[in-house]
């Protein structure tokens, strides 16, 4: 019997996500070899809708890279948030705060494009990358084993990316002693729709109401996404398209607004945690975006903060081949210093805009409410609060 088949590679990078395939595009510009090893199919890959919001610094990577064509035709640049409570809208214009702006462009359009782009240039990219296993990262012949059509394969590499995602194989390949990892999970979820119907706002609208929370976002002038606040238990066959617009109706009503309805092409329940490993390296093994940590999605960080990952991860790879080590002994610590400041605007944000149904009874559960319809008070009529948040929003530098 014949063993598993042989390769070699510079760059083992496991997981087509945001992370994966915008690192493989940073290396093949630089022409340094790898191979991208997806455990789905091209199709599934491609049919994931998720986020929407990517900061200035995401667009300004996928620029310097040449990957920004498609987002500057289909983009939608937005100029602030709308922050609603109480019945009233309140606009944060990002440009006058503090000089910037976010550009609306879905996650799923973002990994179609690169990775059309990718096929484009002819990169090495395994779908359906069955078993795959971390090898030998903290002695001289790193690896990953793996199985595809042609049955087993054994990958030699220099270094493995673990891009796989919070599901990922990699982050668990590291033995317990090696990491701590921190988490909490939220007592909702986010029910998200995306609907054929003219968004009925120009920039994001994120709403603190009685019955909970509720956002409009957008894909395109015809393409509407909204976001409701739902128990984290709660099966999707309890809502019926006609209970979801009754309650986007009344979550996100004020006087003298309507919002328009339209043909729900894709519903489902994402639960809600923040996540973060206390190492995203071990040996010759580095892990970005999700694999390493997850933030709720309130305030749009999560893809935002895989690209920002992997601008470090890539630039450190690249020195070290140029004979410059520093970045990589450095990349997790600088990665996750800036990903703490991340996770704590997102769990403020996420508390700031969720009614908390799970307080013990109604006292606290009034006292909850109000507090946070006072910190929205404070946040939008203070130009400091309207500031750090617009500036935390729009992102923070990716190297500080
Ligand atoms: P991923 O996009 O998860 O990519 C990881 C890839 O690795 C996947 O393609 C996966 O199939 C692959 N993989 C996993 N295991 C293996 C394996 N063993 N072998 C090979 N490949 C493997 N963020 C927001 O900001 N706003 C949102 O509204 C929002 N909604 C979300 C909804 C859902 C359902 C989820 C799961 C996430 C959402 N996020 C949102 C978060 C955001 O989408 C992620 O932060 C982002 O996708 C991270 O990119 P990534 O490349 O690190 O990981
Ligand atoms: C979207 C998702 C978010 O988490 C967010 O804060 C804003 C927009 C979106 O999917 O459009």
């Amino acid at each position: 019997m014949s063993g598993p088949v042989q390769e070699t590679t510079g760059v083992a990078i496991v997981g087509a996500g945001p992370a994966g395939l915008t690192l493989g595009h940073i290396l093949a510009q630089a022409g340094v070899p790898f191979r991208i090893l997806e455990a789905t199919t091209r199709e599934h890959l491609l049919g994931r809708v998720r986020a929407g919001v990517l900061e200035q610094g995401t667009v300004d990577l996928l620029a310097s890279l040449g990957l920004d064509d498609d987002l500057r035709r289909r983009g939608l640049t937005h100029h602030g948030i709308y922050l609603q409570y109480e019945g009233e809208r309140h606009h944060l214009d990002f440009p006058e705060l503090v000089g910037r702006t976010v550009t609306v462009y879905g996650q799923q359009a973002l990994v179609a494009h690169l990775l059309a782009e990718h096929e484009r240039a002819g990169s090495d990219i395994v779908f359906e990358a069955a078993d795959v296993q971390v090898r030998g990262v903290t002695g001289s012949s790193p690896g990953v084993r793996y199985r595809d059509d042609r049955g087993e394969v054994e990958l030699a590499c220099d270094v493995v990316i673990g891009a796989d995602g919070y599901h990922g194989v990699c982050r668990r390949s590291l033995p317990p002693s090696e990491q701590v990892t921190w988490e909490r999970t939220y007592p909702y979820a986010w029910l998200g729709i995306l609907a054929e119907v003219e968004p009925s706002t120009d920039d994001l609208v994120y709403a603190l109401h009685r019955e909970g929370f509720a956002m409009h976002s957008m894909r395109s002038r015809q393409v509407s996404r909204l976001y409701l606040q739902v128990a984290p238990d709660e099966s999707i066959d309890d809502w019926s398209d006609a209970r979801i617009w009754d309650a986007l109706q009344t979550r996100l009503g004020v006087d003298g607004w309507t919002l328009a309805e339209g043909p729900i092409t894709e519903k489902s329940i994402t639960p809600m945690r923040s996540f973060v490993a206390s190492t995203l390296a071990h040996g010759r093994l580095f892990l970005a975006g999700d694999a390493g940590h997850i933030v709720p999605p309130t305030g749009a960080k999560g893809l935002n903060s895989a690209i920002a990952d992997v601008a470090l991860l890539g630039q450190a790879l690249l020195d070290e081949r140029a004979g410059d080590p520093t970045g990589l002994a450095r990349y997790s610590d600088q990665a996750l210093s800036r990903q703490w400041k991340v996770q704590q605007f997102s769990q403020w944000m996420t508390e700031m805009l969720h009614v908390h149904h799970d307080e013990p009874d109604a006292s606290a559960r009034g006292f909850r409410y109000r507090s946070q319809v006072g910190q929205l008070e404070y946040v939008t009529r203070s130009l400091a609060a309207r500031q750090s948040l617009a500036e935390q929003y729009a992102g923070l530098p990716f190297r500080e």
